[in-house]
């Protein structure tokens, strides 16, 4: 359609995608076979057909379960070159990549089996496909912050190939105070920081986010709306929400994609962001989101191109970098 064709003619950024999240059933099952071991589903049929949540947690449940056959360096380059080409595909000329270290860590694949893959599929995208990058490691914040000090640790011999740290999983009953001090620790070993909040979680953990953990951007931040103060503060100080329309469409953050305040956010002056956040899991990439988006809120083709803007002027490129992009 002519809507499409639009969508991919517009060179596009990704700033909120869990590369686990891009974990494809097929690419899960062929991996699981060569890993030998058993999925609790007998084909990618039955896998899919778990894809049903009603909200963070029942997704959470089932993306830790489907990481759990990634052992291998290659295991890793194999999922995030998958991914890369597939947003190629789409236009997408940048991306910020988080990875969750401790999904791996916990069940003993050592820190650097998976950063090594992650990175040489980042590499070669650079250089093969003119993507650039940016490396976000995210804390999980179910675990204790002690837990999320260790994975700092672990990631110091590293810190070149890692831009940023942030702050996911399930975010009712973990707020962003419970990580001040590696958050800190973090922003003292150079990390950009950013976190998931005001996605389940009320205005008052975007607040903390902002306060406490003194974070760059805002993964979702749906929820900011409803705290004016909140909301002026955003739009004055420029803080950038990445927004993933079908993971809030497929968790249940909003009950169609009508409802989603987007276009509020844009009209108000908000940096909003199209993301795709966990594209295996909830139904699209990059095109598939602007494309659903666009077709719900009935987006022009101006509010189409200054999304995609603001993709760049929220990114973590250089100023030159994002001119010459926009
Ligand atoms: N991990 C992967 N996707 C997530 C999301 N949407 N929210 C919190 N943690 C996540
Ligand atoms: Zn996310």
């Amino acid at each position: 359609s002519n809507l499409l064709s639009v969508i991919q003619g517009i060179p596009k950024t990704e700033l909120h995608l869990h590369i686990e999240g891009s974990f494809e059933p097929e690419l899960m099952f062929e991996i699981a076979k060569r890993n030998n071991i058993a999925l609790d589903y007998d084909s990618v049929e039955s896998l899919k057909k778990a894809y049903k949540f009603n909200n963070l947690q029942e997704f959470l449940d089932i993306y830790y379960m489907g990481a759990q056959v990634l052992l291998h360096e290659q295991d890793f380059f194999d999922l995030t070159w998958a991914y890369l080409t597939k947003v190629h595909s789409q236009n997408v000329v940048h991306v910020e990549v988080f990875f969750d270290p401790q999904t791996h860590t916990d069940r003993g694949v050592a820190f650097d089996v998976v950063i090594k893959g992650i990175y040489n599929a980042l590499e070669k995208a650079k250089k093969e496909l003119n993507i650039s990058y940016k490396l976000i490691m995210s804390y999980l914040r179910h675990l204790s912050e002690e837990s999320a000090f260790q994975t700092l640790t672990s990631a110091l011999p590293f810190k070149e190939w890692i831009d940023g740290v942030g702050l996911d999983s399930s975010e009712l009953g973990n707020p962003p105070s419970k990580f001040v001090n590696v958050f800190e620790a973090s922003a003292k070993e150079g990390f950009k920081l950013v976190a998931h909040a005001g996605e389940e979680g009320p205005a008052e953990y975007i607040w903390e986010a902002l306060d406490l953990l003194k974070i760059d951007r805002i993964d979702h931040g749906n929820r900011c709306l409803d705290d004016e103060k909140l909301t002026q503060r955003i739009i004055d100080q420029q803080i950038a929400l990445t927004l993933c329309p079908l993971s809030n469409l497929e968790l249940k953050v909003v009950q169609k994609l009508e409802d989603h305040n987007l276009v509020t956010m844009l009209d108000k002056g908000i940096l909003a962001t199209i993301n795709s956040d966990d594209p295996a899991y909830f139904g699209g990439y990059m095109n598939e989101n602007y494309f659903e988006t666009a077709k719900a809120l009935h987006l022009n083709n101006d509010q189409l191109k200054q999304l995609a803007i603001n993709g760049f002027k929220a990114s973590w490129l250089t100023e030159t970098e994002k001119q010459a992009h926009i």
